[in-house]
Parts: structure tokens; C-alpha cells; sequence
């Protein structure tokens, strides 16, 4: 990777450690940027041992355990101290676009129910309208792939089944069993479009994140930006 932008998400993860020293249950979501922040963490592992955290993919889970980290399976959770996690793209109301790891569902699951949500993004997922550059992705139970497909096709949101390129041949299956499909809206409201995808049978989760950060943290090269609801 672009070592400006290694640099940038390594200098956001280092300031969301902040957040997650006075909390005993931590959640902790997947991706790139979350790995830097999972390095901070391996690196602070003596004060941390005793905390308890829940990871939001299976690559997470891998990840926390062999850092040495106590890792709790989501079903044993009643509430989450803070959630730390990435995003695909961030406007500057705070809505997000999350699920390029296809880790959506459990990401929205832990940041729905933690006290406190910090996101840790690069300076390239800001964005001024959300799908800017990113599809929106959709968890769709697999019997109704079709179905929600063609659904999402008649009302001109441009879906794709997002397939995998390498190690297993057809669609990505998520974590909790789905087939993600990707979605590119032209012009929308992303709370109304966020109500109508949630209201379609067979849609298990989307990955429009809606009022559900409490901080965003923007790693530049040299510097954090803290965007705060
Ligand atoms: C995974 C996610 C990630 O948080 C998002 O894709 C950002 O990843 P990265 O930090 O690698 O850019 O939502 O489902």
C-alpha cells in the first residue's frame, strides 16, 4: 500500500487507543485500517490483558487471538463499552458507508449496541454524498438472492453481486451466511434509502450507517482530524 496512506490510517488508530483504556467490553470491527489498530493495541498488550473484547469478522477474531487478546462470541455480549472500526466512506454528517470487508451486519450489530462509536478512516474516505465511490453494499439471505435482486434492478439501483476473485469460485458469502450484493444509486436521500432496503424481505442488513458514529477519526500523514456528532 501507498505508504502516505499506510502512514495515515497508522496515525488514526493510534489515536482511537484513547478511547478504549477505560472500557472493559470492546468491540472491534475488520478491515485494513482496523488491523493498524489491532498493531496498537498487540503493542499496549500488558496494560490491555484484562480486557475483553468482540470481533466483528472471523478475520478479526484470528487476528485479536493470536495477538493474545481475550476474544467473548457475540451471543455472550448484553452491551458493548466502545466500538472502534473503519469505514468505506464518510460524509460530514458522520453517515457511512461500510461492508467493503463484507463484515456489515455484525459491524452494524456492535456499533448499534456499544455506548460509544469511534470510526478510523484515511483522509481519502471523506467524501460530500455518500456512493461517491463507493457501492453500497447489501447482506441478502441466500434464497432470495434473486429475488432482491431483480427487486433492486427495477428500481434503478444498478446492483451487482459482488464476486469473489480469488480462493472460492462465485459470489462472497458473508460471515453470517449472505450474498453481498452491491449497489450504485444515482441521486438519494440515504436515510430513505436505508428505510426501503431494510423494508425488502431477504435483506439481512445494509451497509448505509446512518446517525450511528459518535467520532470519526481522519488520519492524514502527519496529523488526525476528529470529526464528532
Ligand atoms: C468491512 C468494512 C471496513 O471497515 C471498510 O471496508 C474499510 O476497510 P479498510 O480500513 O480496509 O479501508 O466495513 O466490512
Amino acid at each position: 500500500m501507498d505508504s502516505t496512506l499506510d502512514r495515515a490510517r497508522a496515525n488514526a488508530a493510534k489515536k482511537a487507543l484513547e478511547h478504549v483504556l477505560e472500557a472493559e467490553v470492546i468491540g472491534v470491527g475488520t478491515g485494513s485500517t482496523v488491523e493498524k489498530f489491532i498493531e496498537v493495541l498487540s503493542s499496549r498488550r500488558e496494560e490491555l490483558r484484562d480486557k475483553l473484547f468482540v470481533a466483528s469478522s472471523i478475520d478479526t477474531m484470528v487476528k485479536l487471538k493470536r495477538a493474545g487478546f481475550k476474544v467473548l462470541h457475540t451471543s455472550t455480549i448484553e452491551q458493548i463499552d466502545v466500538y472502534i472500526d473503519g469505514a468505506d466512506e464518510v460524509d460530514r454528517e458522520l453517515n457511512m458507508i461500510k461492508g467493503g470487508g463484507a463484515a456489515l451486519t455484525m459491524e452494524k450489530l456492535l456499533t448499534f449496541f456499544s455506548r460509544k462509536r469511534v470510526f478510523i478512516v484515511d483522509y481519502t474516505k471523506l467524501v460530500k454524498n455518500l456512493c461517491e465511490k463507493h457501492p453500497i453494499p447489501i447482506d441478502v439471505l441466500p434464497e432470495a438472492v434473486l429475488m432482491v435482486y431483480n427487486y433492486l434492478d427495477s428500481r434503478g439501483y444498478n446492483p451487482v453481486i459482488r464476486y469473489s476473485v480469488r480462493g472460492k469460485y462465485g459470489p462472497v458469502v458473508s460471515d453470517v451466511g449472505g450474498v453481498i450484493i452491491d449497489i450504485k444509486p444515482r441521486l438519494f436521500n440515504p436515510a430513505e434509502l436505508e428505510r426501503e432496503l431494510k423494508s425488502i424481505p431477504g435483506v439481512i442488513e445494509t451497509g448505509l450507517f446512518i446517525g450511528l458514529a459518535d467520532r470519526v477519526i481522519v488520519g492524514y500523514e502527519d496529523r488526525v482530524e476528529e470529526l464528532i456528532k
